[in-house]
């Protein structure tokens, strides 16, 4: 199969061998037109085209190459190294140069420069962008510059994908190419590595390129292009389909990959032999498509990773090697019957917040038979994205049928994937019902307020199986503050935000609440079902269903347990996302006098709790071991908020102490 390309340029591909021939090349670049904010090219091409050598490269090489024909590491100083990860595409040898021959390929491509235009290291970027163009204080017209490139390219349609790695404040790009506007005024945002990407289509052997920055003539000049990749569209046949299926092809995947990864994996490989085993089969729609799911699940395929330590604060991932979503959350030991089988296990199960949308999303379960490898059980509750999603969603359809309008309206309000905050999940199993109950912070604006945190009330949520979906019941304003006791936030009753559970020996259960605007921690009785308090606000019963801690000391994050007799409450101060220090108490028993015992880190200088946030304290029953697990929240990037678990050593006295490690295994 023969694809010509203008100038001269030619691609062949015969039975499974793709060779690129290239009899001439040439980048003349002739003036186009651009939009105002365009600037024009900074300077015109003054290599000539000459005749250059022909290269070859295999359907295989190709395939591997993603039909990468350049992969541009922009204003690089050492033009000979392509950073890991960013290998170079099959027309090239550098990893950027001024607009002209290749050495290697012998193929016109580079930048057109200009003395406006300097490269400038990055200090804050990595590899791919650790070098930046940037336009010259000595610029005499920065309203003039813009970064131009030239490739030569076989006539067809490419994938143009552009990096910007921007370390300055919010800022806009325009891009152009083969005389179109492909993105205009674009806002780069800060601190991210912005990728961007389009489709064109190339008529003359040249592929043009324009990036500018539209606000060039008034602040922050400079473009900011970190990388450049064109990958070619593949031709459609069935050479290349089998070309695909023999070099994707991996034997011992379901032993490398992950479970799910391979799944997908197998399932495209499949399907492409499938296809391939009829002589007839030649649609190139259908071809395309097998290609792509083939291509797309062999990308995907994830290495499996087994850990055999916790290395605190390092990206934990699951074992699908997706980093685990479960913030805020609690671990402990459930009996989990086998979905498929009904055979009854002990796992170790996680709860936690999904931040991977960031501040708000639903609530994820794990489980684990070792406490370092955790498999995703799904999101056990989701957030509501709208009233109307409640009666037409299949999933939330079948859980709320039998809700009345108002029931679903309280539904719509407590969940509200754009309002509702949904924090701390807890869960607990009531053996009376045999239903798990899940607990969690349930806030979000009110009639009143817009604050995310106005409405201050504890969520609870049901279902007859540990990983749901479960069931929203409803949310609560709990205990307020006696008349003869001084209320530290009398405008507002019954607050209730960072929260916990806790299951006492005769099978009592109370949550622990920050409450009073987060000044005074309560602990509240719950109900034999777990679904609500013992006794309703209004007649609760000071010292016997509810009592107050330290009325104006302000903590949080609380995490109840009971070792040998003794209760314990581990608390955070209440700065935000911001760690700060812990604080430890101790009582007889939960409705007890609670004793301040202090700061339970150890050589924590910063006094942030090794820069983490408590959430719960549990015990590996099989190594004796107590572990400590925080949050450390990143506010910005909340999704990446990592998990701090540690051990914690018990003194002959029962004091505890807590200190970092890096990286410990349970003995
Ligand atoms: C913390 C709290 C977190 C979250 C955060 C929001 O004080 O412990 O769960 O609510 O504030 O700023």
């Amino acid at each position: 199969m023969v694809f010509p390309f203008k100038n001269g340029v030619k691609q062949v591909l015969k039975a499974g061998v793709l060779a690129v021939a290239l009899l001439s090349a040439g980048c003349g670049r002739e003036e186009t037109t651009f939009p105002a904010e365009m600037p024009p090219s900074v300077a015109a091409p003054t290599a000539e085209p000459v005749a250059s050598q022909s290269f070859t490269r295999t359907a295989k090489e190709m395939l591997m190459a993603d039909f990468t024909l350049y992969r541009v590491d922009c204003a690089t100083k050492d033009t000979g190294i392509f950073p890991t990860g960013f290998p170079a595409g099959l027309c090239q040898s550098q990893s950027d140069m001024p607009y002209g021959e290749d050495p290697v390929t012998k193929l016109y491509w580079g930048y057109h420069g200009s003395p406006d235009i300097l490269s400038e290291e990055d200090s804050l970027g990595e590899g791919v962008t650790a070098f930046k163009w940037v336009v010259s204080k000595n610029a005499s017209d920065p309203s003039k510059t813009g970064i131009c490139y030239d490739f030569s390219v076989p006539e067809g349609n490419y994938t143009v994908t552009l990096g910007f790695y921007n370390p300055f404040g919010v800022r806009k790009i325009s891009v152009e190419c083969e005389g179109k506007t492909e993105i205009k005024a674009e806002k780069i945002l800060r601190y991210n590595v912005n990728e961007k990407s389009f489709e064109t289509k190339v008529t003359d052997g040249i592929l043009n390129l324009k990036v500018c920055n539209p606000d060039a003539h008034t602040f922050m000049e400079s473009p900011i292009l970190s990388y450049i990749t064109i990958a070619s569209e593949p031709e459609y046949t069935r050479e290349l389909l089998s070309a695909a299926v023999e070099s994707m092809r991996v034997d011992n995947a379901a032993e490398l990959y992950t479970e799910k990864s391979v799944k997908s994996y197998l399932s495209a490989l499949e399907a492409a032999e499938k296809f391939l085993s009829k002589e007839s089969n030649n649609g190139v729609n259908q071809i395309k498509q097998k290609f792509k799911d083939l291509r797309e699940s062999y990308k995907m395929l994830t290495k499996k990773y087994k850990y055999d330590s916790f290395n605190p604060g390092a990206v934990w991932t699951d074992t699908e090697g997706t980093p685990i979503q479960a913030h805020g959350g609690q671990v402990q030991q459930l009996e989990i019957p086998d979905p498929e089988t009904g055979k009854i296990s002990t796992k170790w199960v996680w709860v936690g917040e999904d931040k991977t949308h960031g501040y708000r999303g639903g609530v994820c379960a794990y489980t684990s038979d070792d406490l370092y490898n955790w498999k995703f059980e799904g999101i056990i509750m989701r957030n509501v994205p709208s009233r109307r999603a409640l009666e037409k969603e299949e999933y939330f359809k079948d859980l709320y049928a039998g809700y009345s309008d108002a029931e679903l309206d309280n539904v719509a309000l407590a969940l509200d994937a754009e309002r509702a905050v949904i924090e701390r999940p807890k869960l607990i199993y009531n053996e009376k019902n045999r239903q798990y109950v899940l607990w969690f912070h349930a806030d979000g604006p009110t009639a009143t307020s817009n604050s995310n945190y106005a409405a201050a009330c504890a969520g609870v949520a049901v279902s007859d199986t540990p990983f749901g979906p479960y069931r929203f019941v409803g949310r609560y304003r709990l205990n307020t503050c006696p008349p003869d006791q001084e209320d530290k936030h009398p405008q507002s009753k019954g607050m209730a935000r960072d929260m916990n559970l806790f299951k006492d020996t005769d099978g009592t259960a109370y949550i622990i609440y920050s409450s009073e605007e987060n000044l005074t921690l309560y602990i509240s009785k719950l109900n034999e079902d777990y679904t609500y308090l013992e006794t309703e606000p209004e007649k609760a019963v000071y010292g016997k269903d509810f009592i107050r801690l330290f009325p104006g000391a302000q903590r949080e994050a609380p995490a109840l347990f009971l070792k040998d007799g003794r209760y314990y409450l581990m608390t955070s101060g209440c700065t935000g996302w911001a760690p700060n220090q812990a604080r430890y108490y101790v009582a007889d028993s939960v409705m007890g006098e609670w004793t301040s015992k202090g700061d339970p880190c150890i050589g924590d200088s910063n006094h942030t709790t090794f820069e983490s946030q408590s959430t719960c304290i549990f015990l590996d029953v099989n190594s004796g071991t107590w572990i400590y697990m925080g949050d450390r929240w990143f506010a910005d990037t909340l999704n990446d908020s990592r998990y701090i678990w540690l051990p914690i050593v018990f003194k002959d006295n029962g004091d505890m102490e807590i200190s970092f490690v890096s990286n410990w295994k349970l003995r």
